[in-house]
């Protein structure tokens, strides 16, 4: 089933992307391209993103810097 229709993109392309460290709707944008035509696919790309398949995408939401995000996941380990 596609995601995104204008590109082609499938759900599994997307979490393939998420897990490859894409974590927000705009990195799966400059990753594939989904997302980027007519955007009516950004909310189904931000579900499947908001199921888990990127840990990091919390703190990207909130604009912290990922690798700083990690470093207090590790703290708080
Ligand atoms: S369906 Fe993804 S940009 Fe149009």
């Amino acid at each position: 089933m596609y995601v995104c229709s204008c590109f082609g993109i499938t759900e599994q392309q997307v979490k393939k992307h998420a897990e490859d460290g894409a974590c927000t709707p705009r990195q799966i944008a400059s990753a594939c391209k989904a997302g980027t035509d007519c955007g009516s696919c950004v909310r189904r790309i931000q579900a499947i993103l908001g199921r888990g398949a990127c840990p990091r995408r919390e703190l990207a939401d909130q604009g912290k810097p990922v690798l700083a995000g990690l470093d207090e996941l590790e703290e708080a380990a």
